[in-house]
């Protein structure tokens, strides 16, 4: 291996059912992703991974095109395959910094400025004022007695969920809910949405990848893997933002009792419908079979540090077993603060106050794009936090977000959402912190970048 090679650990199981090619693809896209291999590192020689790994060398090569191909990896001349600069890295995490960014299209990020800071001091005072003193120790694994009645009142009131306060396992975001529900279903095989959010593959060995389209997940797909246990977003899909039909919903839960399996409910961000009310969770449907896991990292804020799973009794030991060998718990004057703040009715308060703000971002974010970008299509129901803008079949998404980047905007491809490479280019555009005036410049400015993207400047030689 040469000086500037990485000495790369990417570890393969010739006993997992997936093939060694895409072991090694998964393992790479991982450490690029996590920053664990950095922008511009050169990688080993296919030649020398093949044998470092003990496999053909074919396998590594092809690994290799399909990473270049997702934008992870660049050949280049003389130096070998470097780590790409504008590796999808950048759509989910924060990226590196950069200072002369006007406007940033964070995906999934609420207006910090808005958090409710005067109603979650109120609620701290309050809460700490009647703690009893056996609360302040983390005895019960689930979480708070006051917390869990205060969620299962919240959640059936605007939810449709029906949860016995028992079954509430109190955890720190929908990440750690699906750490908890993921080891309650080992020995499952598991399937996700494709493209989906990336944070349960990143949690997972090995998985099935199963197709979005206008009615969500596509479920005779999934009955075709032969996965038991499914993770899904119903009320908003992550990324292309449709809704999960109501056929497609009896669906997936007749598939749910035909394999014996679960499905898994991320239902991150549905408190932000702006056309109407949101749809009730699948867990309505059937509790039994579904677990279902929120978060306030969207409506509060991702540093809070608070989620729920609802688990059907039959699954809550063996969650609390694995919760017991890892964070144990999570701090009860965060809960007992956040029942305060649920039982004032302040959380209802705020999130009447920001969806008034974010529904003016979407619209003045979507009018920008059919103005400036009329050949890119925003797609998904009004809701979230996010818009995914579908380019025109053939356009380079990561050269878009380079050249966009050039002319102060950041953007998000959807590189990282994708597991195959099914669907179209996109870009996954968050308003969230952007508000209508930065919109319409950022949009400009987008708009710029493709029409440069697409008829490159020979000065720049692109
Ligand atoms: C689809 C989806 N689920 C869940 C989350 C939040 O997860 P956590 O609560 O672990 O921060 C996000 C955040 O970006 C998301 O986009």
């Amino acid at each position: 291996m040469g000086t500037t090679a990485p000495d790369l650990f990417v570890a393969i199981d010739r006993t997992r059912p997936r093939g060694l090619r895409v072991q090694i693809e998964d393992g790479l896209r991982a450490a690029i992703r996590s920053g664990r291999l950095a922008a511009g590192a050169v990688l080993p020689s296919t030649r020398a991974l093949a044998a470092d790994l003990g496999v053909t060398r074919k396998v590594v090569v092809e690994a290799y095109d399909q990473l270049a191909a997702e934008g992870y990896l660049m050949a280049r001349r003389g130096s070998g395959t470097v780590v790409n600069r504008a590796a999808p890295r950048i759509a989910v995490a924060a990226g590196p910094v950069r200072d002369d960014v006007e406007i940033d299209f964070r995906p999934g990020r609420p207006d910090l400025s808005l958090f409710p800071r005067t109603a979650w001091a109120r609620a701290t005072r309050t809460a700490l004022g009647a703690l009893p003193h056996a609360d302040l120790a983390d005895d019960d694994r689930r979480g708070l007695a006051v917390l869990r009645r205060a969620l299962a009142e919240y959640l059936g009131r605007v939810r449709n969920v029906e949860a016995d306060p028992d079954q509430i396992v109190v955890c720190s975001g929908f990440g750690h809910a699906f750490d908890l529900a993921a080891a309650a279903l080992k020995g499952l095989r598991f399937a996700v949405e494709d493209p989906g959010y990336p944070g349960p593959r990143a949690r997972l060995a090995s998985y099935d990848a199963v197709p979005v389209d206008a009615d969500g997940l596509d479920v005779d797909a999934l009955a075709r893997t032969g996965a038991r246990a499914v993770v899904v977003t119903p009320a908003h899909q992550s990324p292309t933002g449709v809704v999960l039909s109501a056929a497609r919903r009896s669906a997936l839960i007749a598939w749910a009792h035909a394999v014996d399996g679960y499905v898994i409910e991320d239902d991150y961000d549905a408190e932000y419908r702006y056309d109407r009310r949101p749809v009730g969770a699948l867990h309505g449907l059937a509790p039994d079979r579904v677990i279902h896991c929120g978060t306030t990292a969207k409506t509060l804020a991702s540093g809070v540090r608070l989620g729920w799973a609802v688990l059907p009794p039959a699954l809550l030991d063996a969650a609390l077993a694995r919760r017991a060998v890892t964070d144990g718990s999570t701090s009860t004057v965060l809960q007992a603060t956040f029942a305060a703040f649920l039982a004032a009715g302040d959380l209802d308060r705020h999130l009447r106050r920001v969806r008034r703000v974010y529904r003016a971002r979407r619209d003045a974010l979507v009018a920008a794009i059919r103005c400036e970008i009329p050949e890119a299509e925003p797609r998904g129901v009004a809701a979230g936090l996010n818009v995914l803008l579908a380019l025109p079949d053939g356009s380079d998404e990561l050269a878009v977000a380079r050249r966009a980047l050039d002319v102060g905007v950041r953007v998000y491809p959807l590189a990282p959402f994708r597991v195959t490479s099914a669907s179209g280019p996109g870009l996954v555009l968050g308003y969230g912190t952007v508000d209508p005036g930065r919109a319409a410049r950022g949009v400009r400015l987008l708009a710029e970048a493709i029409g440069g993207v697409r008829t490159p400047s020979p000065a720049r030689g692109a």
